[in-house]
């Protein structure tokens, strides 16, 4: 993290919106200070505004913001309305034909979904979703590959009410049973598998091996078929999706909600504990989804938009699954990856399609980045005019390759600034409107009330580094940690009176107020722009038979944004040579089984101990520095067990 804050402090380049832009943007630079005025001047009205301009209420709301259970705070709370009608029917008259999705999988079928398509697919399987007794409010677990069918299976939850809890693909058996054991899901959807890097996931296994240690609440589960491999169906549980719909109607009238009804839950980790279950309302959430596409994305009804996320992660909820659809937009989705058949599918596929608005991952640029420059020069890029990121800070080498070699210098780079918790874009330019820097995510948007604080709560002045915060509720915020409200008010709004939300990263602001992400304040690693818990590895460790003692900490990595290093104390003695090496590869697939593959450690190294002060707490600033391979100059004779640094340092 250090090197972006470093290089950042040094960063002088500074990139005006084009004037081509500006002109034919959605939001003008007037309108855009229009906003932020009304913003400041009637916090509550300007939200208020928006959601009756953006949101087809089936009947208006009358109360704006309800605060009177802070730090649960309410939107439009007597409002209702339904997330999939806003998404489809309410496109039906003007773009029934207009391409919804275009999907492609990795092995390259296509399939195009008009609205109208969708329309009718989405009825059928939230009509056999009724039918299979799923009613408002239920919980329905989705596990499955990235095929339009994840997106019309959140759809169909969102239409009838229920509460879908999105698993990524990629995790494995026993993180798929924590997140169906804690929602308490009665209804699974999954597929028998999907293609990833050329071969066959086999969903269904892992979903069958989660079933069988799961607490047993799950009744039914429906198998979209996609990959045509084996799978075991039991009987009287698992029923084929494409049976299920067979003799469905395409019409289901959806459950008109009150806005504040949970749309779902999707767990994301933490520093300390299992996952949590972060809960989002239904229309707040809708509203600032809506906005940001319009707004950041400038999405017009000619744009072919791509957000390469998975659905398994917040940005394929707010920016696939969800957004896109309610601005009656185009999107690209695919199954694979972008290196199948080589490194040029991305690109390939931005020129077939004629992608227009691009949001992918900083892990993902430097990964295409490192196979040169010759391979997107392959393909005809020029239809591309609006480049995004997320997820991690974006190195200014990164941003720079991405703006000349994808952009051509043409297309502004949008490096947006959110959480699964906030459920869409907070800090993000306004592409026509903000002048960027490579590695800054810029300034808050209009009615986000974002900050840089000390300890005390007081707002720091330019380059001096603190908690960020946002002190005003804003409609898509979190609502609660499902079935945990402590963990909600104790990891959230723990300072400042409970007054201000502590997003859990630290930030600067320049001397023009433009906010810098510099790290996370927890025990929080960002590898490949995906949240892992220290302690969620930790605990996979431990329960090794072999493993006495874990710590794990992160370390730069120049394609990951960060590594994951552990050091293992083992309950006999330590190895060395051959038997280290079968340990260290024993240990990876365990936490890749446990877990899945994301959280598999890069470095495990081994000692007799771990170095503790001598009230017993794990030194992990120095653990972190040993990690880097940093020579350790602080004292350590205040250690309990000197001896083991050398060990963890490969010196003993
Ligand atoms: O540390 C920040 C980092 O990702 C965290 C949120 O992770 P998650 O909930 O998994 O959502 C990722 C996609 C929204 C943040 O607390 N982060 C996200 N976007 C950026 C970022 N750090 C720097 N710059 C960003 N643009």
């Amino acid at each position: 993290m250090s090197d972006t804050i470093e290089s950042a402090l040094h960063e002088n380049r500074h990139f005006p919106p084009p004037a081509d832009f500006v002109a034919n943007a959605r939001l003008k630079p007037e309108e855009a200070e229009a906003l932020y005025r009304k913003a400041e001047e009637d916090h509550e009205g300007f939200w208020c505004d928006l959601a009756r301009e953006k949101i087809t209420w089936h009947r208006e709301f009358s109360v704006g913001l309800d605060d009177s259970q802070a730090p649960h705070y309410a939107w439009f709370t007597d409002g209702r309305m339904n997330v999939s009608y806003n998404c489809i029917d309410r496109h039906l008259d003007t773009r029934g034909d207009k391409p919804a999705i275009i999907f492609e999988g990795e092995n390259g079928d296509t399939r195009t979904y008009t609205y109208r398509d969708l329309y009718h697919e989405v009825g059928k399987l939230a009509n056999g979703l009724r039918a299979s007794g799923v009613r408002k409010g239920d919980r329905v677990v989705i596990y499955m590959p990235m095929i339009a069918e994840a997106v019309i299976a959140m759809q169909a939850c969102a239409r009838i009410g229920a509460v879908h809890s999105v698993v990524f693909g990629g995790f494995s058996a026993d993180a798929l049973r924590d997140r169906i054991d804690n929602s308490g899901a009665e209804v699974m959807i999954t597929a028998d598998g999907g293609t990833r890097g050329g071969r066959v996931v086999s969903l269904k296994k892992t979903a069958d091996k989660a079933l069988d240690i799961c607490s047993g609440t799950v009744r039914k589960v429906i198998v979209c078929k996609r990959a045509g491999n084996e799978v075991n169906m039991t009987e009287g549980r698992d029923v084929w999706w494409q049976d299920l719909v067979a003799d469905q109607p395409v019409d289901c009238e959806p459950e008109w909600v009150e806005s504040e009804h949970p749309l779902f839950l999707l767990y994301t980790s933490g520093s300390t504990g299992k996952p949590k279950g972060i809960q989002h309302a239904s229309a707040g959430y809708l509203l600032n989804t809506i906005i940001t596409n319009e707004w950041v994305f400038d999405l017009h009804d000619e744009d072919i938009f791509w957000c390469t996320a998975d659905v398994g992660w917040i940005t394929g909820h707010s920016y696939v699954a969800y957004g896109p659809l309610a601005v009656g937009a185009t999107q690209v989705v695919y199954e694979g990856v972008p290196t199948v058949p080589d490194g040029g599918r991305w690109w390939q596929m931005c020129q077939a399609h004629g992608v227009t608005v691009f949001y992918t991952a900083p892990t993902a640029i430097r990964a295409l980045m490192k196979l040169g420059d010759e391979i997107p020069a392959e393909y005809d890029l020029s239809k591309l005019r609006l480049l995004g990121t997320v997820g991690e800070p974006i190195n200014p080498e990164a941003w720079m390759w991405y703006y000349r070699t994808i952009g051509g210098e043409r297309c502004p780079i949008v490096d947006t600034w959110w959480q699964t918790e906030t459920g869409a874009h907070m800090i993000a330019p306004l592409p026509s409107v903000t002048t960027l820097t490579p590695g800054s995510c810029t300034r808050p948007l209009p009615g986000i009330v974002a900050d840089v604080v000390n300890e005390e709560g007081e707002s720091l002045g330019p380059d001096q580094g603190g908690f960020l915060v946002i002190k005003k509720p804003w409609p898509s915020m979190l609502r609660t940690v499902w079935q945990d409200d402590h963990r909600y008010k104790s990891t959230y709004w723990p300072k400042f009176d409970g007054k201000y939300y502590l997003a859990g990263d630290s930030a600067r602001r320049d001397p023009d107020g433009n906010f810098w992400i510099m790290g996370r304040i927890d025990d929080v690693l960002n590898v490949s722009g995906h949240r892992l818990g220290t302690m969620e590895i930790e605990s996979a460790l431990v329960a090794h038979e072999a493993v006495a003692e874990a710590a794990v900490v992160g370390r730069p990595h120049d394609v990951k944004g960060e590594a994951i290093v552990a050091f293992v104390i083992l309950k006999g003695e330590r190895p060395t040579g051959a038997a280290a090496e079968e340990m260290v590869k024993a240990l990876r697939e365990w936490v890749s089984e446990h877990i899945g593959p994301i959280a598999k450690p890069d470095d495990i190294r081994f000692a007799d101990g771990l170095p503790k002060t001598r009230s017993g707490k794990i030194m992990r600033r120095l653990l972190r520095s040993i990690a880097k391979g940093e020579e350790i100059t602080s004292d350590t004779s205040t250690l309990e067990n000197e001896a083991v640094v050398a060990q963890l340092q490969g010196k003993a």
